[in-house]
């Protein structure tokens, strides 16, 4: 093999994708040739020289080799690190010293908090030990992942550990997938899941244990599962609850639950040298990438981890790397970069698990799912910019935002703590040494304290907690977050005058998306449209479908035209959809119109779901035959609160806020002039972009949000002229104090 032909070939996504998908054809002829090879044994005439004893031997010897040829597939994908046995890898790791410690712990406690190192062992070894021991005899142990990734890449990787298949008696639940079976003993899932599975049984009766993991994530939904859980253990003394973190903010999380005895996974860690920056970075993706190829000409041996905040930072990174890196030519050793966020296919992430190859340096770009989700083995060097991008909502505006900010001095440490586990190593920071003392802060805020909180308090509420206020929130978020979600819920009919849950928002509760979502959904019901809106809430919810690859984008660009619908991105996804539909959900299809297919089957997937769900609840799954007006109109039902007005000045301007917009220049609306337009999200880039957009006739916000709009007269007789303006501009300043009021008389009352 010439020098770096394989590994160069191994680049980055698309590439990996597309050897990916050589390998698994591959394997899938030699899978065929062995059947083929099988069938030939049972030809008389090819095996006429061998006895009937020989054939049958040869055969099951062929069925050995195709099963063990699929476990090995399964292998691969697992991500598994090393050669050395499973049994011996899992009595390597450090908390393998603590087995009895943690076991008697958790019997003899209710409540436990366990703190360890990244990689020491909790999420994989600590539910075998307790199943092991025999605690999933009168339940599940349960273990909830912040991330959806984790939870599949755990579950397999347990499930292979105790030679078992997933979905039986290790299993996992993830939105929309669920991979378990009545066997099921071990079940990780996302914490999205566990806070869903409280509003129906809020006892967590089918569990014995649940071990909250990745505590010092502080998701909303872990957040919220700390007080639930806190109040089912105290009605049921069974229940074993264990936090899980692998950051030293234990003290608080022990004081919470009661004050819990801490124990904590001595790690096995390598001292990590930090170097700062000595003026402050301008441009830190520039600098990243400088400080990559800076360690990897000039340092020794070992491999480099560099902390990014997304994924299409990290593809062009990678890409600039491998041309800076071709440039170099054969001086200098070869370079390995891999690419890992959560949208990237588990198979291809599994690629950074694999030992690096010899004479090879890898270089993997993160997000920040690296700083405790997964764990790399093989980090010498760490890049730290100091960044990450973060969901954070602006109550002001009505809008939630991805924003890059700083992180926190905890994140920072996390990161660099990446570099010492296999020998000592080093973390460069992009950032001064002031910055890191006097600008970061000690911990990142959690995610209930800037998120938006529609969907948690809608779910609250369907548990009948109406007394927000007095809910025992570990940190309570502030009280403007939690006022405009109770205004938005409330807008959406989902809450009455008093604060209370209405039919409606009881229904809409248990649909697991958003609520502006889930509010469409349950409007397409009665406007006799659900099948068109499934798949336009279905296509919303997996990633974008659009393919555009580097150097055919505009092929790519003119395929996509023939779906785009006059009236916007909604009903150009209903068109993608349908017309894949139409020709048999082929891959082929995906191919010839740059679609991504595995979002589309995802997409399908979803869609039956959802469907399912529909129809459990007695709702009928009906169609309108593709009528747009329908379509529209059963969307703004739901968006309304997400509406634009032409502007010739300024592009659009939201009528909720008075923001200035445009439309994004991937909608099919890019360049067209229609005077109100809703949007499902707003990006953040250069400038602020309605994404997802579809024009409306300005008449139906006040038909379908007659609470929400007025008109205010109108220029002319064309409906088109009517004027609109949101009714709580008129008693705005009063309404906090108005809504808080009405929070007040629900505790009262309760
Ligand atoms: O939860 P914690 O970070 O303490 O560790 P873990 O996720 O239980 O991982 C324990 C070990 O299993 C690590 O050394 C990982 O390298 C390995 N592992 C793996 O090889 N593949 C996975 N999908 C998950 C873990
Ligand atoms: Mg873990």
């Amino acid at each position: 093999v010439p020098k770096g032909s394989m590994n160069r070939s191994a680049m980055y996504g698309s590439n990996l994708l597309r050897e990916h998908r050589e390998n698994k054809m591959k394997k899938r002829k030699d899978i065929e040739n062995e059947i083929r090879k099988k069938r030939n044994l049972e030809d008389p005439t090819v095996n006429k020289d061998k006895s009937r004893e020989e054939i049958e031997f040869l055969k099951t010897q062929l069925v050995v080799t195709a099963w063990e040829r699929k476990r090995m597939k399964e292998k691969v994908s697992f991500g598994k690190r090393t050669n050395l046995p499973m049994m011996e890898q899992r009595r390597s790791l450090p908390i393998y010293q603590m087995r009895s410690e943690l076991v008697k712990a958790v019997k003899e406690n209710q409540f436990l908090v366990i703190v360890g190192e990244t990689g020491s062992g909790k999420t994989t070894q600590i539910t075998q030990y307790l199943d092991e021991e025999g605690l999933s005899g009168k339940g599940i142990i349960g273990c909830t992942q912040p991330r959806r990734v984790a939870a599949v890449s755990v579950a397999k990787r347990v499930a292979d550990e105790m030679g078992v298949k997933v979905g039986s008696d290790v299993g996992y639940t993830i939105r929309f997938e669920d991979q378990t079976s009545p066997k099921t003993r071990i079940k990780y899932m996302t914490d999205g899941m566990l806070q869903r599975e409280a509003l129906l049984d809020p006892m967590m009766s089918k569990y014995s244990v649940i071990m909250l993991d990745e505590a010092h994530e502080r998701t909303i939904a872990t957040d919220v599962l700390f007080a639930l859980l806190k109040e089912a253990g105290k009605k049921r003394p069974d229940l074993k609850v264990i936090i899980t973190s692998a950051t030293l903010d234990s003290a608080k999380f022990s004081k919470y639950f009661l004050d819990c005895p801490i124990i904590n996974i001595p790690g096995k860690t390598f001292p990590v040298e930090v170097m700062y920056s000595t003026t402050p970075t301008m441009d830190y993706i520039e600098a990243a990438l400088d400080c990559v190829m800076n360690i990897h000409i000039n340092n020794d041996p070992g491999d480099i981890l560099v902390f990014l905040t997304g994924q299409e930072e990290i593809d062009s990174c990678c890409e600039i790397l491998f041309e800076r890196v071709k440039t170099l030519g054969d001086t200098i050793g070869n370079l390995l970069i891999l690419p890992i966020y959560s949208a990237l296919p588990s198979e291809i992430q599994s690629k950074i698990f694999e030992p690096t190859p010899k004479d090879t340096r890898k270089v993997v770009l993160a997000t920040n799912i690296a700083e405790t989700s997964v764990t790399i083995d093989g980090i010498y060097y760490v890049v730290d910019p100091g960044f990450s991008k973060v969901n954070s909502y602006n109550s002001r505006a009505g809008m939630e935002q991805l924003v890059v900010t700083s992180i926190s001095q905890a994140q920072a440490n996390q990161r660099k703590g990446r570099a010492g586990r296999t020998g000592p190593g080093k973390c460069y920071r992009l950032y001064t040494e002031s910055a890191f003392y006097n600008e970061m802060s000690r911990n990142s805020v959690p995610e209930i304290q800037r998120q938006n909180l529609s969907h948690t308090i809608l779910m609250l509420k369907a548990m009948g907690i109406n007394d927000l206020i007095n809910f025992e929130f570990m940190d309570p978020p502030p009280k403007s977050l939690m006022v405009s979600a109770l205004n938005d819920l409330y807008n959406l009919e989902a809450l009455d005058n008093d604060g209370y849950l209405t039919k409606l928002g009881q229904r809409m509760s248990q649909f697991p998306m958003d609520p502006t979502l889930a509010k469409t959904l349950v409007a397409s019901v009665s406007n006799e449209c659900s099948e068109e809106i499934t798949i336009i809430v279905s296509m919303l919810s997996v990633q974008n479908v659009f393919y555009r690859p580097k150097g055919k984008q505009q092929e790519a660009d003119l395929k996509k035209v023939n779906f785009h619908h006059p009236y916007g991105d909604h009903l150009t996804l209903l068109n993608v959809f349908k017309a894949w539909e139409r020709n048999n959900y082929s891959e082929r299809f995906c191919e010839l119109n740059f679609l991504h297919y595995r979002h589309l089957k995802k997409a399908n997937d979803v869609r039956k779901q959802i469907s399912q769900l529909l129809q459990k609840f007695g709702l009928p799954v009906t169609s309108c035959h593709g009528d747009p007006d329908v379509i529209r109109k059963t969307l703004v039902s739901g968006f309304f609160m997400n509406a634009s007005k032409r502007d010739s000045q300024v592009g659009y301007r939201t009528i909720r806020g008075n923001n200035v917009v445009g439309i994004h220049p991937s909608s099919s609306l890019h360049g067209k002039e229609f005077e109100y337009v809703i949007y499902h999200s707003l990006v953040l880039t250069a400038k602020e972009y309605m994404s997802q957009v579809t024009s409306i006739e300005p008449g139906w916000l006040i038909e379908m949000a007659p609470h929400f709009y007025k008109e205010i007269g109108s220029d002319s007789q064309s409906r088109k002229r009517l004027k609109i303006q949101p009714l709580y501009n008129k008693f705005s300043k009063d309404q906090n104090s108005w809504r808080l009021s009405s929070i007040r008389q629900t505790r009262e009352k309760a």
